[in-house]
């Protein structure tokens, strides 16, 4: 395995791959792997013949007062992981390789964003939109693999590279959940044991929506009263949405008459969690 952290060294060795005639995919991560980027580099592992991790906490992604400062580095680690999963190439710049002075070009998906994380995260998905397309233009792989736990990101990427005519195929890879059905995230190591435990409730109120559904409910209104009462039996939680939302758009719908996704934000104390449930409709 190459540890890279060079834009032209990368391309040297992306193009030094192509040569030989292999297949090369992408999977764009901040770091901190978990079990979860796990599956990602497995499926690219399985699909492509050279596999390009790169490891870059974004500041463009983050807003003022948000996490950037504490986001888990754990590099070390990191790198073990990916050598344990048979990754070629780790691409992991220093922010000044990537933004050498500053940026003056965004990437801005129009609609998408508009609600669910994009309502308190203003610039988030430019940010994500913009380094995920810079990636692409560095590493240009065949395929590009990102975790359906980030939804709306997963949309505003897919949009993005349509729109652009980026040559990438995006494949969406399903969330990877605890046993008791939490979904994994970098984030969850903010947790206290306390903390971990009510955490559970998000997905158990994504889940009573789901079977809501399952059970012929249609109304937003009360597929997301169902929820709502799961997450009403734990006062540390708070709610930031709660929405049923157009599996296209990420649009809320007041009826489900087709694909949809129940998506959920709550706060724990000062983490941010995230989780949906996709409906694929009759
Ligand atoms: O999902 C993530 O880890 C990030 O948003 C991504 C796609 C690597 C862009 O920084």
């Amino acid at each position: 395995m190459q540890v890279i952290k060079t834009i032209r060294e990368i391309r040297e060795a992306v193009y030094t791959a192509r040569q030989a005639g292999k297949t090369v995919a992408l999977v764009p991560t901040m770091g901190a792997l978990h079990e979860g980027h796990g599956h990602l580099i497995e499926r690219a592992r399985r699909e492509s013949e050279t596999v390009v991790v790169s490891i870059f906490v974004n500041p463009l992604q983050f807003g003022p007062g948000e996490d950037y400062g504490r986001y888990p580095r754990t590099l070390d680690s990191d790198l073990d992981f990916c050598q344990s999963l048979d990754v070629d190439l780790i691409f992991c710049p220093d922010p000044p390789e990537l933004y050498p002075q500053g940026q003056k070009t965004f990437v801005e998906v129009d609609e998408i964003p508009r609600e669910l994380c994009g309502r308190s995260r203003p610039g988030h998905f430019r940010g994500v939109a913009t380094v995920v397309l810079k990636l692409l233009n560095i590493v240009q792989p065949d395929r590009a693999y990102f975790g359906e736990k980030d939804a709306q990101q997963l949309r505003v990427i897919e949009q993005m590279t349509a729109d652009l005519n980026v040559p990438v195929e995006i494949v969406a890879v399903p969330t990877v959940r605890e046993p008791d059905g939490l979904a994994i995230s970098s984030r969850n190591r903010y947790l206290s044991p306390d903390q971990r435990q009510s955490a559970t409730v998000l997905y158990r109120a994504l889940n009573a929506a789901h079977q809501a559904l399952c059970a012929g409910e249609r109304e937003s209104v009360k597929v997301l009263a169902a929820s709502q009462a799961v997450l009403d039996q734990d006062p540390i939680v708070r709610k930031e949405y709660l929405e049923v939302v157009d599996a296209g758009s990420m649009s809320p719908v007041t009826t489900v008459n087709g694909p949809v996704r129940i998506a959920g934000a709550v706060w724990i104390e000062k983490t941010r969690l995230i989780d949906n449930l996709y409906w694929k409709g009759e």
